[in-house]
């Protein structure tokens, strides 16, 4: 052990008493929308699996039937002899249902974002720095990019597109203009003002760059998301669509702009024959799943309305989420981990989500709607809930 190593072993005791110490836990999926974690059976409230896709017989049909076919990997990068015809397959799919030219397929979402960005604001490509108008509450894989990228953000109010504007506005001498916002935000579940931040890019000469993580399955019309009209989408399948893996949808040249210049394809192995075979059939089944979409909508509607007198009561609040994604702002870790530890020991299984996840004093329980959910799951978290 290098004596340095105590300075990490500092860091954990600090997190540890702050009550932000992370664990990872063995969890056994059991059925959709259910977990065992050491012997217990859980109703889960945690998934990102919002259309139950992880166990449709369909995509694990194809998940066998390419891994037979072609093995358990790609065996290299995509650049090198990973690419096997289905990727080429898939790009369409996405391309068209995103409407745009064309589409890429990366690793994970967290990869995308931080591979995309660092490409995309190359400064030895771009010739000037880039000026990067940023929702204050992105992703932490988009920030990630932007370091890469040794980019400095300018980071608007949280949905505030007028804040945006005047960023935009003010970086009239800067280089080219880039504004990134997700569709859907990850631990708050409110939607981004896209038709005003649309107009604000396209006034502004600014390439809008949106990450549909969680509207993509789920929102829009058909679950094609809520990113119509973005230059640039980047989305995931490993949240509504069941499986794994990314993809960034854009004009033709941006895509071979980003064959040449993006290190999460041109250095990474192709995502493995079993996972394109997983994606192949999520996006087959989305136009089908409208009454899956309608399930999850009305769990977290039902949801947000019974609970609002007891937040009232308690000075929590639901936010503005108006998706599958409600969070249950409490402020304190602690309480925050009391609450959920209490939900634990009812059968219910809720994380809680806290600093540098969220900003500070904002802890919270992240409650996502599935439609694996029956509204006698729902019975059963409002009754629990409510004897807290
Ligand atoms: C908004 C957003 N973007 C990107 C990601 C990363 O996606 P993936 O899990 O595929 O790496 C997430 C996942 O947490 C997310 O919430």
């Amino acid at each position: 052990m290098k004596e340095f190593e105590s300075v990490y072993k500092t860091f954990l005791e600090d997190c540890h008493d702050k009550n932000l110490r992370r664990h990872l836990l063995s969890i056994e999926p059991e059925s959709a929308g259910k977990i065992k974690i050491d012997g217990k059976i859980y109703l889960n409230f945690a998934s990102n699996d919002y259309l139950g896709l992880k166990h449709h017989p369909k995509l694990i049909e194809e998940t066998s039937h390419w891994a037979l076919k072609y093995g358990a990997g790609s065996g290299a990068s995509r650049l090198v002899t990973g690419n096997f015809p289905l990727f080429a397959g898939v790009e369409e799919k996405i391309a068209k249902l995103k409407g745009t030219e064309a589409a890429l397929i990366l690793a994970s979402g967290y990869q995308a974002n931080g591979a995309v960005l660092h490409a995309l604001f190359d400064k030895t490509v771009l010739k000037q720095s880039p000026v990067v108008v940023s929702d204050k509450l992105n992703h932490a894989s988009m920030h990630f990019g932007c370091s890469a990228a040794n980019v400095r953000q300018k980071r608007y109010r949280h949905l505030d597109a007028n804040h945006a504007d005047e960023f935009l506005k003010s970086s009239e001498a800067g280089g080219p203009k880039f504004l990134l916002t997700e569709t859907v935000f990850s631990m708050d579940g409110d939607i981004a003002p896209m038709k005003e931040l649309l107009t604000i890019a396209q006034n502004e000469n600014t390439m809008l760059i949106a990450d549909d993580a969680h509207g993509f399955g789920v929102l829009g019309e058909g679950g094609k998301g809520l990113a119509t009209g973005a230059d640039i989408t980047i989305g995931t399948f490993s949240k509504a669509l069941g499986s794994f893996g990314a993809y960034v949808a854009a004009s033709q040249t941006m895509i071979d702009y980003l064959t040449q210049r993006c290190g999460g394809l041109i250095y990474s192995t192709g995502l493995p024959p079993a996972t394109l075979g997983a994606i192949n059939a999520g996006l087959d089944l989305l136009p089908e799943l409208g009454e899956e979409r309608e399930r999850v909508a009305n769990h977290a509607k039902r949801f947000r309305e019974e609970m609002a007198n007891l937040t009232k009561k308690k000075g929590w609040s639901t936010g503005r989420s108006e998706t599958q994604i409600v969070p249950l702002i409490i402020g304190d870790a602690k309480e925050a981990l009391d609450l959920s530890a209490y939900l634990k020991e009812q059968g219910l299984w809720v994380t809680a989500i806290r600093p540098p996840t969220v900003p500070e004093g904002t802890a919270r329980l992240r409650f996502a709607f599935t439609s694996s959910h029956s509204e006698r799951d729902i019975d059963q978290l409002l009754t629990v809930l409510k004897k807290w």
